[in-house]
């Protein structure tokens, strides 16, 4: 089975964590595996596209025939998807840190005067692709990981961050999810302008092959008009 039905569609897909330093030795990180963005990238790729994976520091294995762009920090990765546009679909599956600290070029030391982190607010890669007036990719995508109020965040992230989808999925355990965070399973909603789909509980390879074949069917429904 090989249908080629993405071929020369490009994609960036953003994976993993961001490490924000702190000082030479020490970073704010946080629990992304990875795993969700490098099965989507894996699985956009077998339907014949194009793909640049933008990545975090993670230990995942590159899908063959995947470009991979390695960063570490919120800036960096911001600059490496500017660098790979254009693109017709962003899929942002990256836990980016929401803040940096001030840096500190020497070690901060214990028994001296605490270290003064000030927080700096990092750029919203997802907000930022999405308002671009020039090489803004047909489709792009968000992923919220949220602990309360899930499908309302959506609604609200959908319209703030002028992306074509909000992919929610929940992060704490429930009886019939556990959390999407390090783990391989994955319960997600997919909120558009269309309304809101309600996923089974699945793996994450298996919404990842299916989320490919929806973005393979909003591409071919494009080429139709
Ligand atoms: O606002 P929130 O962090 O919940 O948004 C999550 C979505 O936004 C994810 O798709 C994530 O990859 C993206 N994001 C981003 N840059 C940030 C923060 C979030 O691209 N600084």
């Amino acid at each position: 089975q090989n249908y080629q039905f993405l071929k020369n569609r490009h994609f960036i897909v953003t994976a993993g964590p961001t490490h924000e330093p702190i000082d030479p030795v020490r970073y704010l990180a946080n629990r992304s595996s990875g795993k969700q963005g490098f099965a989507i990238a894996e699985a956009l790729q077998k339907l014949g596209a194009k793909v640049t994976l933008v990545t975090g520091p993670v230990y995942q294995n590159t899908p063959d025939r995947v470009e991979r762009v390695n960063v570490e920090t919120a800036i960096e990765m911001e600059k490496a998807v500017e660098n790979t546009l254009p693109a017709d679909g962003a899929i942002f599956t990256a836990a980016v840190a929401d803040w940096r600290f001030n840096y500190s070029p020497s070690k901060y030391k214990k028994g001296r005067s605490e270290p003064d982190l000030i927080p700096i607010e990092n750029p919203d890669i997802l907000s930022n692709i999405s308002h671009r007036k020039i090489d803004r990719p047909s489709l792009v995508v968000g992923f919220a990981a949220e602990s309360e109020n899930l499908l309302e965040n959506a609604k609200v992230k959908l319209q703030q961050k002028g992306c074509d989808w909000i992919i929610a999925n929940p992060v704490i355990e429930s009886e019939d999810a556990p959390s999407a965070m390090g783990g391989d399973y994955n319960k997600i909603f997919i909120a558009s302008h269309a309304g809101i789909e309600n996923w089974p509980l699945l793996s994450k390879k298996e919404v990842a092959s299916r989320l490919a074949s929806k973005i393979a069917d909003y591409f071919n429904l494009i080429n139709e008009h």
